[in-house]
Parts: structure tokens; sequence; C-alpha cells
């Protein structure tokens, strides 16, 4: 079962900043996910919420502000005083730091909300320009985006997140289409999960960050967990670092 740093490392460094993909990308996982938006200028970020308000010393809708105006803010100071400053990561940003590893990437579309315009098609450009498309599977709750996306580039693996208890989500993913589920963590226990887990559909779970429900997870046969706290989780199930 292969482990993801949910947002980097995010349980110990502000989530879906530098420092909190820095620090996952010193660690032997096999991945790391986060989360995109696009500014009023067309530019991809790296932020979890439409709003910055949660994450920063400032406040409004990511699409509202152009990055110069996003730049402004501290993304750190919420989290703890030594991050004071961090600024919000461009996609770009981000890329670069991965490119000079082997971990692969989580690059999930943020549209499920406000749908900007043009957002997976400019994801994909930069993926393939990157040279990343073997490393990166994109995923979103907004579903129409991941048809985009596998339209647009039928060879870079896709995934379907959902929050819900689904029925026959095999035949669901095949109408999209998408390559991958990525469920919450009380959905993937239930017994619709167990059969498409028996089909061979590669099933990612989020978040988890307790031993007991990696656990659980690995016998039920998941393909990935996606946690806060990567480095801790490589010693619940004892992987060397
Ligand atoms: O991509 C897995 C997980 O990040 C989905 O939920 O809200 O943490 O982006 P959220
Ligand atoms: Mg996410």
């Amino acid at each position: 079962m292969d482990i993801y740093a949910h947002r980097g490392s995010s349980g110990t460094h502000p989530e879906n900043t530098l420092s909190a993909f820095y620090e996952a990308a010193k660690l032997p996982i096999y991945g790391v996910e986060f989360d995109v938006h696009l500014t009023k200028d067309g530019e991809l970020v790296v932020i979890h919420d439409e709003t910055i308000a949660r994450t920063s010393n400032g406040k409004g809708f990511v699409k509202d502000m152009t990055l110069a105006e996003l730049r402004s803010f501290d993304f750190g100071s919420w989290f703890a005083d030594e991050f004071r400053g961090e600024p919000i990561p461009t996609l770009h940003e981000v890329l670069v730091v991965f490119s000079e590893t082997s971990l692969h990437l989580n690059i999930e579309l943020k549209s499920d909300i406000f749908p900007y315009e043009g957002m997976a098609k400019k994801v994909v450009a930069m993926v393939q320009r990157m040279k990343l498309d073997s490393r990166v599977v994109i995923s979103s709750f907004d579903h129409e985006a991941v048809r985009a996306v596998k339209k647009i580039a039928p060879h870079i693996e896709t995934a379907a997140l959902f929050m819900e208890v689904l029925v026959d989500p095999l035949d669901y993913l095949r109408t999209i289409p998408a390559d991958a589920l990525h469920i919450s963590l009380p959905s993937a226990v239930r017994p619709s999960m167990r059969k498409v887990i028996e089909d061979g559909v590669t099933v990612r779970v989020f978040t988890v960050n307790e031993e007991k429900y990696a656990k659980t997870l690995r016998e039920v046969g998941v393909t990935a967990l996606f946690t806060d706290y990567p480095e801790k989780m490589m010693i619940y199930l004892d992987r060397k670092s």
C-alpha cells in the first residue's frame, strides 16, 4: 500500500506550501497530493480552500485576486510562527520541487465549487511541458473536469473523488471515464469497495492519520492512502526510511 503525503507534509508544516512539499520530498514515500485553483489572472496556484482566510493572514476568494495580490499574504504563520512569510506556491513551483525526485504526484483540481474555465487544460499542458505525464494522477470531485482531462490526454491517469458510500462504483468510473477511485476513509471499508478492489480497480483513500485505520486499509487491499503525517505513517506500516 502506497503512502501519499496529503497537501505535502501538512501535519507538521503549513499545508500546500513549499516547506510542506520540501519536507515530503525528503521522504522515501510513494507520492504527494496537492490542490489547485485558478487566480483572477489565470495562474495555477496550490491551495485547498476557495478562499484564503483559513490558511493566510488575508481574506477573499482566490478567483478574485491576481497572483501578485495573493503573493502579498502570509500562508505560514497561521500554522506556526516559524513559517511566517511562506507564500502561496504556484503549480509550476511545486512541480519543480518534485521534478528532482521520483515521487508520484496527485494533482487535485478544485473546480467543484467554481468551474475555473480552462483549468484542466492548463494543468495538463504544464504537466506535459515538464514531462511528468507518467508520474501524475489528476483527480477531482468535479467529474466533468476528470472527463475533460481524459479527453485532452488519454494517457494521463485520472481519478474520481468521492465522499459518498457508493453502489456499483465501477459502472460510474467507466461512464466518466476515470482510471481510479479516490474515496474518503469511512466509505472505503464498505462492501461496494471490497468488490471493486477485488475487481482490480485502483483505490486510494483519504485522509488516514491513524495506525489502526491504515492497517485495516492494508488488509482490505487498497492501493494507497493519503496522510497528513507521512513520516509517522511509514513507521506505522514498517517502512524503512
Ligand atoms: O485528494 C484527496 C483529498 O485531498 C480530497 O479531499 O478536501 O482534502 O482536498 P480534500
Ligand atoms: Mg485534496
